[in-house]
């Protein structure tokens, strides 16, 4: 990925994250996927009063791809309301796992940009054989 690339991932990801819906956490996701043929999709966190219906905003952009048809991912970026990196959490990582496991992580905060890869966060990933 180019650095501009990253960049607009990034700021999109910002945009998207204006839109989470979540008074529980308080705590806001964005986040931007982009596909092998460079269409976006976007998703953020949305919450409900029975908490374990929350959805994150990485599974939110995901999805919203997959429902399009969309097969082959390269990049998702992820901001948060956070000083430091927001790591996707483990259902997201299984998720991502399975339907985009090449894709490039990019993790944005204040500290900087970090790019990280499935394999790096979802070793050993569950599989059914
Ligand atoms: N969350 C995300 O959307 N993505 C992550 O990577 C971690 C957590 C959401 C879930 C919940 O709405 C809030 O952030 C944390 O409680």
């Amino acid at each position: 990925m180019l650095p501009l690339q990253i960049e607009r991932l990034i700021k999109e990801a910002e945009a998207a994250r204006k839109k989470a819906l979540a008074p529980y956490s308080k705590f806001t996701v964005g986040a931007t996927l982009m596909t092998s043929g460079g269409k976006i999709y976007h998703g953020c966190n949305i919450e409900n009063p029975s908490l374990m219906l929350s959805f994150c905003a990485e599974r939110a952009a995901l999805i919203s791809a997959l429902v399009e048809g969309e097969k082959e991912f390269k990049a998702l970026a992820i901001v948060s309301g956070s000083k430091d990196y927001c790591f996707p959490c483990g259902a997201c990582r299984q998720m991502l796992a399975e339907f985009a496991p090449e894709i490039e992580l990019y993790l944005a905060s204040e500290k900087g940009i970090k790019k990280f890869s499935i394999a790096e966060l979802l070793p050993h990933q569950f599989k059914k054989i």
